[in-house]
């Protein structure tokens, strides 16, 4: 659970968190419709419909403030697009539709539809740029690990907090090119490496539950919306991270600028990335290591979602069995 005190008007009408299943369940299944399609652009599309259908229903006063790019580049539930009903609370939203649209496409494991909600101006609001990141999950002393550390000095101190040798730990990488040399100097550790080729927000995740996935640290460049995502449910579950944009050019700069980032090299922790009462929900698109994907069994539609809350550090798995599609609009 969070360490940080959340005043009485800051904290998300708790109601709020069951709400949220009904946006990524819908998003889940209007994807899983097209796995296995190889039309990455359809599946993205059908989750970004469904997600933004649901989230004009719910009774809040919504911002996007992580989306589906900006405002020119994508019609949908753009960087600063209102939704919801506006007779409710004033909300941010960072949503990822469909997170891991090449798997979902080629039917691979590990697709989610995802989003967290927090008080307005409580999530980092970032371009949808790069983040370089790191994350370890909870019981560890604050700060063993550190984005500008070498990764040798991350791998040694953390092997020493958990009573083991280097070689003994597993870390989490996406599985591309730029980090070549983040592998080969943890190969040198001797450490484990679980590579993935996409779905960051849940390789994140994973580090909080070290018992069930064998990760103990992700390291590595991936998107910053994903970065926010993951932070928020580390919020909630417990553990550190830490992340930077990668603001490469001057109009990424200025891009960052527009949206209030005055340091563009700023190292950005848990409650940088995600201060307030944040709850996120995920729906799983395939199966996965955190979540089964969509069944479509008959006239039933089965969907998992898992609900973390940071204010309360509580994670709910919601089993969803749904009929009647035609009147809940489950498309
Ligand atoms: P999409 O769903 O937008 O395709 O993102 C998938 C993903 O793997 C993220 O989980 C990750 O943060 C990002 O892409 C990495 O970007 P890239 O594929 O350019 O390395």
């Amino acid at each position: 659970m969070t360490d940080l005190v959340v005043t009485e008007d800051k904290i998300i009408e708790r109601i709020l968190t069951m709400e949220l299943v009904r946006v990524t369940e819908r998003a889940a299944v209007a994807s899983a419709k097209l796995r296995g399609r190889g039309n990455e652009k359809a599946a993205d599309q059908a989750a970004v419909d469904a997600m933004r259908r649901e989230l004009n229903k719910l009774p809040i006063d919504g911002t996007i403030v992580i989306g589906e790019g900006e405002r020119d580049e994508a019609p949908m539930l753009y960087i600063g697009e209102k939704v919801g009903t506006k007779k409710g609370p004033k909300v941010d939203i960072a949503v990822d539709p469909l997170e891991g649209t090449t798997l979902c496409a080629k039917d691979m494991p590990g697709s989610i539809a995802v989003m967290a909600m927090a008080q307005a101006g409580t999530l980092l609001y970032a371009p949808d740029v790069y983040m370089d990141k790191i994350a370890i999950g909870p019981g560890y002393p604050k700060g063993i690990v550190d984005l500008d550390a070498p990764v040798e000095d991350n791998i040694h101190a953390l092997a020493r907090a958990k009573g083991v040798k280097a070689n003994e730990i597993t870390a989490l990488v996406m599985d591309r090119p730029r980090h070549a040399d983040l592998i080969a100097k943890l190969r040198a550790l001797g450490c484990s490496i679980r590579l993935i080729t996409d779905g960051d927000v849940v390789g994140v995740i994973q580090c909080a539950e070290t018992a069930k996935t064998g990760i103990d640290i992700y390291l590595g460049i991936g998107g910053a919306p994903e970065g926010v995502l993951a932070a928020g449910a580390l919020r909630c579950v417990g553990g550190q991270m830490q992340g930077r944009l990668i603001l490469d050019t001057p109009e990424k700069v200025a891009r960052a600028a527009t949206m209030g980032v005055k340091e563009p090299k700023k190292k950005y922790d848990l409650l940088d990335l995600a201060s307030g009462d944040t709850v996120v929900a995920a729906t799983g698109v395939t199966d996965g290591a955190l979540l089964k994907g969509v069944k479509f069994s008959g006239d039933i539609i089965e969907t998992e979602t898992i609900v973390y809350r940071s204010l309360t550090g509580t994670v709910r798995r919601i089993l969803g069995e749904h009929r009647e599609l035609t009147k809940f609009h489950l498309d």
